[in-house]
């Protein structure tokens, strides 16, 4: 098979935004207890945070991660996380059927944000609480002191504001298993008033309304027209989650998923526009994008611990990824640089053990799954401008979507350097593709690295013993000549191209 791409400067989609890097921590399974935070691991610093799993947050080139939940947020009481560790209470944590010790919150948090380098984005309870305890957790971070909620931060050592702008109201209150689940309409109206007051305080807060759960949501569409139609003045964007997995053995649609995530992206702005040209607005309401990954939902692990068992952090939802995974997660994150002028934020959720690119052992080994991969060279090197770029590729037919392009891919550009950059799958089960890369608009860059994610058998994944016989490697068939690159694509595979 051959395919073309042809890349212009001229043809800028908006800027490559760092948060579009973002990931998750969410207190479920062992994503902060046994993954981030491990008092007894070797690499543990004062509060209990693993060194190793640090460095490797910072080498994945995570921007913002997103805290305490997903669905442990909505019935969660921030206080207990604060203050001296042996006069927190132990709770019951609904959300995952765990016990939650309360040992780590917002404050360690802040902490482990600024020694990962990420910018910490806060989620508030609107499930079993409301704007009261939003307007507390806004004041106990963000207000310098001279007030209750300040002065308590600064009495448990945070003498500085923890200064975050970033602020989601709930986490998918249109789903029925949220704790609190709300009609649109009830929703709509609890977000708006918590926005309106939450801005009284701090008025340069951004905020993160909820919109649907998956594009399969029997109230997707009407659900962010509701919202919106009551909290478009006072937030500045709109949630969006998808999880994708092979089904059935259907690698070809599973391969395709980044379509439905194009789609789900093209109606949300298209509600949320509808919903601004009908108030007469200026103002344009953007996607944070604050769940994104692939997550194999129906495996045993993924399933909470039920009767009298009340674990603290129980292994759940621990997705093993396969290289195939990683292909798309690759692809995913080509369709949100795609969409960067409507998408300014992202979460791959989650970060670690959870769903996440990065594994641990308890006290012991910490490893990257082949998810880690592409997310890193794309969080690494996207940069300057998103480049909407045309590709002319074979079609192949699926199940879900119909006849998909067997090369999906995007281009950065950046014009002070002149570096520019291309991310590329191929969704083929079987066939090579030869792709040629039409640089007309680029007559004077030379490739400096070609690298692939591929494997004959894509069903590899990393474990602690072996997470190093799959990596991306040098893609040795990429050659230049006049007429611009080729580079052979094997199936089910990521490339990233960089010239300078
Ligand atoms: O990320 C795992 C869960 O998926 C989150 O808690 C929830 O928001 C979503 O359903």
């Amino acid at each position: 098979l051959f395919a073309g791409i042809t890349v212009d400067p001229a043809f800028v989609v908006g800027p490559v935004r760092r948060r579009t890097f973002g990931s998750f921590v969410e207190h479920l399974g062992r994503c902060v207890y046994s993954g981030l935070h491990d008092p007894g691991h070797p690499t543990a610093d004062a509060d209990g945070f693993r060194g190793d799993v640090v460095d490797l947050v910072r080498e994945l080139g995570v921007s913002a991660v997103r805290y305490p939940g997903g669905n442990f947020v909505s019935g969660y009481r921030w206080e207990d996380g604060v203050g001296a560790r042996a006069q927190r209470p132990t709770r019951l944590d609904l959300a995952w059927h765990s016990t939650e010790p309360n040992t780590v919150g917002v404050d360690e948090f802040v902490r482990w944000a600024r020694r990962a380098g990420v910018e910490p984005m806060m989620a508030v309870n609107l499930g079993t609480r409301g704007i009261q305890e939003a307007l507390d957790l806004l004041e106990y971070c963000n207000v310098r002191g001279g007030t209750a909620w300040s002065d308590l931060r600064r009495a448990n050592g945070a003498e500085e504001p923890h200064a975050i702008r970033m602020w989601c109201l709930g986490n998918e209150m249109d789903g029925p298993w949220q704790i609190g689940h709300k009609t649109a309409q009830e929703y709509g109206r609890l977000a708006a008033e918590t926005a309106r007051a939450m801005r009284q305080l701090q008025p340069d807060l951004e905020l993160v309304a909820c919109g649907s759960s998956g594009s399969g949501m029997p109230t997707f569409g009407e659900w962010e027209r509701v919202v919106l139609g009551e909290a478009y003045d006072v937030v500045d964007l709109i949630s969006a989650h998808a999880y994708y997995c092979e089904e059935d053995g259907d690698l070809a649609s599973f391969l395709a998923s980044a379509l439905d995530m194009d789609q789900f992206i093209e109606s949300v702005v298209a509600t949320a526009d509808a919903v601004r040209a009908a108030r007469k607005a200026t103002r344009r309401i953007n996607l944070s994008f604050d769940e994104w990954n692939v997550w194999y939902v129906k495996r045993a692990e993924s399933r909470p611990p039920t009767g009298d068992d009340w674990p603290i952090a129980p292994v759940l939802l621990e997705d093993r990824y396969n290289v195939a995974d990683a292909v798309v997660v690759g692809s995913l994150l080509i369709s949100l640089l795609r969409h960067t002028d409507r998408v300014h934020a992202a979460s791959l959720a989650q970060l670690v053990n959870v769903i996440a690119p990065i594994m641990t052992e308890p006290g012991g080994r910490s490893w990257r799954q082949t998810t880690f991969h592409p997310f890193a060279l794309t969080a690494r090197h996207a940069a300057g401008e998103v480049l909407r770029i045309v590709v002319d590729a074979p079609v192949h037919d699926t199940a879900r979507f119909g006849e998909v392009p067997a090369v999906d891919a995007v281009a950065t550009y950046e014009p002070d350097t002149g570096g520019l950059v291309l991310f590329a799958v191929n969704r083929s089960t079987t066939e090579p593709v030869g792709l040629t890369v039409d640089l007309r608009g680029f007559p004077r860059l030379r490739i400096v690295e070609a690298v692939t994610l591929a494997n004959p058998d894509h069903t590899w994944s990393a474990t602690a013993d072996d997470a190093t016989t799959v990596l991306p490697r040098p893609n040795t068939s990429a050659a230049q000549d006049e007429d611009g690159v080729r580079v052979e694509l094997p199936p089910v595979s990521w490339t990233m191209l960089r010239l300078d």
